[in-house]
Parts: structure tokens; C-alpha cells; sequence
């Protein structure tokens, strides 16, 4: 009987080694915050507030923002812009409410983040 306790005790031990270790490694790596990227990202933000006129498909005839290209190629511009008073000269989107905080944030984690694709 006290043999059995001890085996039990071991296959315990070495079910609770093999299958906890990793998951608890997968839960740490759930908790780092995700990359902030262009396609999940970025882009529903540029095709939501910056179309038409940055859309050349569209008819927009302004800078393109509608790719990964134009958008990573003007992200310092973007940053600036969107962050001015609508009342000031050079504020985006043109003719708009300035975007929320939040929206504010995601373009700028994305520059952080290295311009993921
Ligand atoms: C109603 C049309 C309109 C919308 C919507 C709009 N823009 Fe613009 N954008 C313009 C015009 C017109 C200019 C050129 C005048 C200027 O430089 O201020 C311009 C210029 C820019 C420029 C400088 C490069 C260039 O194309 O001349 C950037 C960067 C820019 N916009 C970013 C944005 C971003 C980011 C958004 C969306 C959040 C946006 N714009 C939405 C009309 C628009």
C-alpha cells in the first residue's frame, strides 16, 4: 500500500512536471502585450478616417495611405497631424473630428513596435 502512495506520488510529479511547466509558459506569453501591426491594425484605422482622400482608388489624389508602403513612409507626418488641434493648419483628417486617444495610441505603438507588417 505504501509502495502504491509513492509511485502515485511520482506519476503525479511527473504528470504535473510534463503538462505545467509549458502551459504556464504559454500563459506568461499571452500576458505580453500583442505587436500592434499593419494589417491587423493599422490599416482598419487609415481605410476608416483617411479615405477617400488618401485613397487613390477611391479618387484620393492625396499622398497614398492605403498600403503598408505609404503608410510606414509617412508615419512620422501621420503621428504629427493627427495630434494637432483641428483647428490648426495641417490637421488630419481634414474636415473630421480628431481621433480618439486610443485610436491616437495604436498608430503610435505600431511606429514603436517597429512598423510591423
Ligand atoms: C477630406 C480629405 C482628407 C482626409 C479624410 C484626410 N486627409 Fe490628409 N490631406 C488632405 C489634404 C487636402 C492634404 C494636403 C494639404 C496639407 O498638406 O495639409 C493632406 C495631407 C496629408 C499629409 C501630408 C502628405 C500629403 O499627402 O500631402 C498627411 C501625412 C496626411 N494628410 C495624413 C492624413 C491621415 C493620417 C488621415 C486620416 C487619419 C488623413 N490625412 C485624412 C486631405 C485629407
Amino acid at each position: 500500500m505504501k509502495k502504491f502512495t509513492f509511485i502515485g506520488l511520482i506519476a503525479v510529479a511527473v504528470i504535473a512536471f510534463t503538462y505545467c511547466s509549458p502551459s504556464k509558459k504559454a500563459t506568461v506569453a499571452n500576458l505580453q502585450p500583442a505587436l500592434t501591426t499593419y494589417d491587423a491594425n493599422v490599416a482598419p484605422i487609415l481605410a476608416a478616417n483617411c479615405a477617400p482622400c488618401h485613397f487613390p482608388e477611391k479618387g484620393g489624389n492625396k499622398k497614398p495611405l492605403d498600403s503598408y508602403n505609404g503608410a510606414s513612409a509617412q508615419i512620422d507626418d501621420v503621428l504629427k497631424r493627427v495630434q494637432l488641434n483641428p483647428t490648426d493648419r495641417g490637421f488630419m483628417p481634414q474636415r473630421h473630428p480628431k481621433l480618439s486617444d486610443s485610436t491616437i495610441n495604436v498608430l503610435k505603438k505600431w511606429k514603436a513596435d517597429g512598423l510591423v507588417k
